[in-house]
């Protein structure tokens, strides 16, 4: 069963990737003059928009694996946790590539000149390049080699990369910054969910002291 699900997530997964090929080939993908037609007046904007779209919401799926398996009580759901933070990565390499290849044509004097000038390339570079040592160590082997403690310890850069994606989103867009927020608050419910199974334990430990001493204090 997981198999089959995983299956249907993978080609699911892949549908963007698909639907944004088919608008931009089109109806006619021997004739090169009718390429890109389908994705509007920017094709290369129409590109980035659609992958970095992607990446962000491929980033907060896997993010909300752990409360979703949690508040469920379906702890199968863990099994696609790396397939889904896999395909934040992949959509983030195709993001960068459309702006280093399609956008700056490898123009490393105008990359550089871009983010010096323009902050939410820098914070996006950031998100990108925090999500390549989760994409080399989400092998079973890496697990391994790193032990479950470090590996975990390591794996939580994922929430600074969604935090910088979203920065990166907010300090792109001109003037209407809803989808931006709407992105941070979906994070920031699924960051506040962590802190509160971390900060419990300490509540309850603390709430558990004090009533031990008055307990101690009445019986004196
Ligand atoms: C994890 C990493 C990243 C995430 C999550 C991300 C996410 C996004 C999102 C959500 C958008 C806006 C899409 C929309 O308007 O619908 C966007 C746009 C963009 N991103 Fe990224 N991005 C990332 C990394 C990068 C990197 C590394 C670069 C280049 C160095 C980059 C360059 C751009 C550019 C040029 C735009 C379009 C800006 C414009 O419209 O003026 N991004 N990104």
């Amino acid at each position: 069963m997981i198999r089959w699900i995983k299956l249907v997530l993978f080609i699911g997964s892949l549908i963007p990737l698909g639907l944004l090929l088919w608008k931009f080939f089109g109806a006619h993908p021997s004739d090169m003059s009718t390429w890109g037609a389908g994705l509007g007046a920017n094709p290369i904007e129409a590109i980035t928009h659609t992958t970095g779209d992607w990446t962000l919401r491929f980033l907060l799926a896997t993010l909300a694996i752990t409360p979703a398996r949690k508040l469920l009580h379906l702890p199968s759901l863990i099994k696609f946790r790396r397939m889904l933070g896999l395909f934040a990565f992949f959509y983030a390499c195709l993001h960068f590539t459309t702006y280093i290849w399609l956008d700056k044509f490898f123009n490393l004097h105008e990359m550089l000149a871009d983010v010096a000038k323009r902050k939410f390339i820098t914070v996006g570079f950031t998100a990108f390049v925090l999500l390549i040592p989760l994409a080399v160590t989400s092998t079973a082997g890496w697990i391994r080699r790193l032990g479950g403690k470090r590996w975990q310890a390591l794996h939580r850069l994922i929430y600074f990369s969604a935090i910088a994606g979203v920065i990166h989103y907010l300090w792109l867009v001109k003037a209407d910054i809803r989808k931006p927020l709407e992105y941070g608050a979906v994070l920031a419910v699924l960051l506040g969910y962590r802190l509160l199974v971390w900060i419990q334990p300490v509540i309850k430990r603390r709430t558990e002291s004090a009533s031990q001493r008055r307990a101690e204090a009445v019986a004196q």
